[in-house]
């Protein structure tokens, strides 16, 4: 993608310099969309801000998780998220606890009702990675 969008950017300068003897240099080239999305992010999260992210995106009024003072029964208790993850059976507990947050439809948690927790696409992936640690690893 990013070689191809190269090539491309040499070619349109190579044509703009006309048999000049000119040097082009390359300059690095756009990325042109967006990156596509890890999606899943895990590892290098970083638990303390995930903590702050856990009260400031308002998981809290929704989440019982002891490590966040929290207390609200609307979604599961994220105090036995490991155990929900194991019997979900969607890949390691990072993984389960990542797209639950990204994308709460991929899977609904037995006895809770779908399409009332927000899925949270838009946090960049380090703020999903700090919210999965500290779901995982307080
Ligand atoms: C409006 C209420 C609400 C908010 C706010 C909310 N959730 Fe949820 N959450 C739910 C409900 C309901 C479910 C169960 C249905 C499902 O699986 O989507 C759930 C499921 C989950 C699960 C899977 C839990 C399990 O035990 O299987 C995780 C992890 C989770 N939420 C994390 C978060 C995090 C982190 C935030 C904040 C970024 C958050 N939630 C914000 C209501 C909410």
């Amino acid at each position: 993608m990013r070689r191809v969008a190269l090539i491309a950017l040499l070619l349109v300068l190579g044509a703009a310099g006309c048999g000049g003897s000119e040097v082009v240099a390359p300059t690095a080239g756009t990325v042109e969309g967006t990156l596509p999305s890890t999606g899943g992010s895990t590892g290098d999260g970083d638990a303390s801000d995930g903590k702050s992210l856990f009260a400031s995106q308002g998981c809290n009024g929704c989440h019982t998780y002891t490590p966040a003072g929290s207390k609200a029964s609307v979604g599961p208790n994220l105090d036995e998220l490991a155990k929900h993850a194991e019997a979900a059976n969607q890949g390691s507990v990072e993984e389960y606890t990542a797209v639950s947050i990204e994308n709460p439809g991929a899977y609904i948690a037995p006895g809770f009702p779908e399409n009332v927790m927000p899925a949270y696409a838009s946090l960049a992936d380090q703020q999903v990675a700090d919210l999965v640690a500290f779901l995982t690893n307080p």
